[in-house]
């Protein structure tokens, strides 16, 4: 018989000699395997062509079938040992994959990136029905140019809708103004030859169901308050007890005189007061004359806010009153120079924000929103971090939100050394923000970020990599890569870009 001549014709034979030991040829077969798989994958496009003319915003990141080529593991060349655990441990593997949003409530946000769904959040609506969220404050974070303000102005463009009301105590670009107009809102414009001026010593309505002695009380404690933050902004030092009481008489003094000419106390009267150590140490029934001695530096320090580059803004009847009806409200500082030198900056928001303050005290207000953006520029001032804080600690209660802009998770840090005062605080302002939306981070940062925030390795690699507009969100331990879209209107309202572009 002829030997039987093999119907099939294969090449193994030439990769696999017949006579070789098991493990040759064990591994000449891997080899064949890995040239096979090789050989069949290099027709297969890298990625899909993406369709064009949709919008780059919109489209998703990997088509419908999922991610394309050798990339996607499929085809059964990926062979792994099953392996068995709950949701629960499986989603602290990998945040993102188990996430099923937060809801169709509250404000339209944009895309979220990994569920290809939408993303809508609204702290109030949040609060009392998410795990772990105890408060409405927001922290934003992210690189220059990665659209934190734009997506502060969509939150508050698109709150209004919600009856919502937005108050933006310090723009140092101006970049509000524009925002506010649209929606028929007031801006108040600070600077040198400008004709606004606000009087930070404004006594605000009384609220329905306070009686007139403990809302004068109310009243004498915010603007002891903030002569106490004003004069620790200039000193850059906390006050010696004899300050103190020199504020206290001085306030009193010029408070009694007011109110018997029936007129509002200003700022250049209470530094008058405190320039006159014979008046206040007759006011104190302190013969010695210490009391005028003490409180020589703090007449110095106000005095800035009266003859210095400060001078007029502050320190005369104010030229609008708040209007609680209107829905926007914001303080354009952009023509306080800030070159170098953020303190007058940071004293000129000290004195918005305790009149914007008086008026935000109502808790029958409604709901709103206080927008800090730039925060980073004023986040070295202690006396403003204390304001801060007692502005987020009140937000429950007040039904405000407070959202804070800052470029870099360090700039927490720049508060004071550890242990210090002012770190402490600006700590203390992160905690008090259940909601933190991280954009763009360098990759120096991403140590420090991880660490102020407990994101895990695989966020904070997500961080590094976050596109224009892409920002995770950390909603009460909560991850989501969020893409914000924005309106074609919005897109040309909140254009920073303009100059750039000429
Ligand atoms: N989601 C987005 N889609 C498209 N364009 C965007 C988006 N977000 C922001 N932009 C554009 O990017 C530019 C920069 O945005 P924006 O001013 O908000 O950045 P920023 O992070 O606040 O920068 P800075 O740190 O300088 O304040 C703007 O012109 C804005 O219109
Ligand atoms: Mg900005």
């Amino acid at each position: 018989m002829p030997p039987s001549i093999p119907t099939r014709a294969t090449a193994s034979p030439l990769f696999v000699p017949a006579k070789s030991d098991r493990h040759t040829s064990r591994t000449a077969r891997a080899h064949l395997a890995s040239a096979r798989d090789q050989a069949r994958n290099a027709n297969r496009p890298e990625t899909r062509a993406t369709p064009s003319g949709l919008d780059p915003d919109l489209r998703a990141t990997y088509p419908a079938a999922g991610r394309p080529g050798p990339a996607s593991a499929r085809g059964g060349s990926l062979k792994l040992p099953a392996h068995r655990m709950t949701t629960a441990t499986a989603s602290g593997a990998y945040p993102f994959l188990a996430e099923g949003g937060l809801g169709a409530q509250g404000i339209y946000i944009g895309r979220d990136v990994h569920a290809e769904a939408a993303f809508c959040y609204d702290p109030f609506s949040l609060y009392g029905r998410l795990d772990g969220f105890t408060n409405p404050n927001i922290l934003l974070a992210g690189v220059i140019g990665m659209g934190k303000s734009a997506v502060a102005k969509s939150l508050a463009v698109r709150a209004v809708a919600f009856g919502y009301k937005i108050y933006v105590p310090c723009d140092p670009k101006g970049e509000w103004t524009v925002v506010a107009r649209e929606l028929g809102g007031q801006t108040i414009a600070l600077g040198p030859g400008l004709p606004g001026r606000l009087n930070p010593l404004d006594a605000p309505a009384r609220p329905s169901g306070t009686s007139e002695e403990d809302w004068r009380g109310e009243v004498r404690k915010r603007r002891l308050l903030l002569l106490g933050s004003l004069a620790k902004t200039v000193l850059r030092r906390e006050l010696h007890p004899m300050e103190h009481t020199a504020l206290d008489v001085a306030l009193d003094e010029v408070v009694a005189h007011a109110e018997a000419g029936g007129s509002t106390p200003l700022l250049g009267q209470i530094a008058h007061v405190l320039g006159s150590p014979d008046q206040l140490d007759a006011a104190l029934g302190e013969p010695s004359g210490r009391l005028g001695t003490a409180a020589e530096d703090l007449a110095h320090a106000l005095r800035r806010m009266v003859h210095g580059d400060l001078a007029g803004m502050f320190d005369a009847e104010s030229t609008v009153a708040f209007d609680p009806g209107a829905p926007m409200l914001s303080i354009d500082l952009s023509r306080l120079g800030g070159a170098g030198d953020d303190t007058a900056l940071v004293l000129a928001m000290t004195c918005a924000s305790a009149w914007m303050e008086s008026a935000l005290a109502d808790p029958d207000a409604g709901r709103r929103w206080v927008i800090y953006d730039e925060a980073w520029r004023v986040m070295r001032h202690v006396a403003l971090l204390e304001r801060m804080q007692s502005q987020w600690k009140l937000s429950r209660g007040l039904g405000i939100a407070n959202l804070m802009v800052i470029h870099r998770l360090s700039d927490l840090l720049t508060a004071g050394d550890a242990g210090s005062r002012g770190r402490a605080l600006a700590e203390g302002l992160l905690t008090d923000c259940s909601t933190r939306i991280i954009y763009r981070q360098e990759a120096d940062q991403l140590a420090a970020a991880s660490s102020l925030l407990g994101m895990t390795g695989v966020e904070a690699q997500a961080v590094s990599a976050l596109t224009k507009g892409r920002g995770l969100w950390k909603v009460a331990g909560r991850s989501f890569i969020t893409q914000h879209l924005l309106h074609p209107r919005e897109r040309e309202l909140f254009d920073t870009d303009a100059r750039m572009h000429g």
